[in-house]
């Protein structure tokens, strides 16, 4: 089972839409996946879950296991001021260190409304994963001011669709 990681917890936000974008088309290819939301992580988490209270916030902990059971894990990230969120941040320090994401298969989309689709969030991000150890997928979807390019649940850009499938393609085969 494919984990598809929300990498924000902002309400209605578009990276849930993506996800969910994203869910279907794994679906058209017969790849079974759930969707973990970081909008469902507990509001006192930095408090009540990191540090010396690892493992003591039932919430935090059912995400958290989605994500340490996973063998394959796509990550929706959105550029928040020209990096990832800040959230997703916090939640990887309260996944088990250093071996939770230890030789995971990770594979990236980025989202913007501007014109970096990511581009940096996921280099940061790349950065993080191969210092935890994690194999993450060579192609990396962009999706550059998808704002313009999603509508009624459909992402209407035909070279977005292109580019997503292949991914999805290589990260079956990865
Ligand atoms: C706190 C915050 C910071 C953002 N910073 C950027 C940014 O640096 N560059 C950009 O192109 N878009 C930025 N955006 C817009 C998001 O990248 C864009 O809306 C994205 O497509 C989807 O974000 P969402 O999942 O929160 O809806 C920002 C949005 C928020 C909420």
């Amino acid at each position: 089972m494919i984990q598809i990681l929300v990498g924000t917890n902002r309400q209605n936000s578009l990276s849930e839409e993506i996800a969910k974008y994203y869910q279907q088309l794994l679906l058209q290819k017969n790849q079974e996946s759930n969707i973990v939301s970081l909008k469902n992580l507990p509001e006192d988490f930095t408090a009540s879950a990191l540090y010396g209270n690892i493992g003591k916030n039932t919430a935090f902990n059912i995400l958290r296991d989605e994500i340490v059971n996973a063998t394959k894990i796509v990550m929706i990230v959105p550029e928040y001021n020209g990096s990832f969120p800040g959230v997703l941040k916090a939640f990887i320090d309260g996944l088990p260190f250093p071996a939770a994401l230890s030789d995971k298969k990770i594979a990236l989309v980025g989202l913007s409304a501007g014109v970096q689709g990511g581009a940096l969030a996921l280099s940061h991000l790349g950065d993080i994963f191969a210092y935890l150890n994690a194999n993450v997928l060579g192609m990396r979807v962009k999706l550059i001011q998808v704002q313009k390019f999603y509508k009624d649940n459909v992402v209407t850009n035909e070279m977005y669709n292109q580019l997503l499938n292949e991914q999805i393609d290589k990260f079956i085969a990865f």
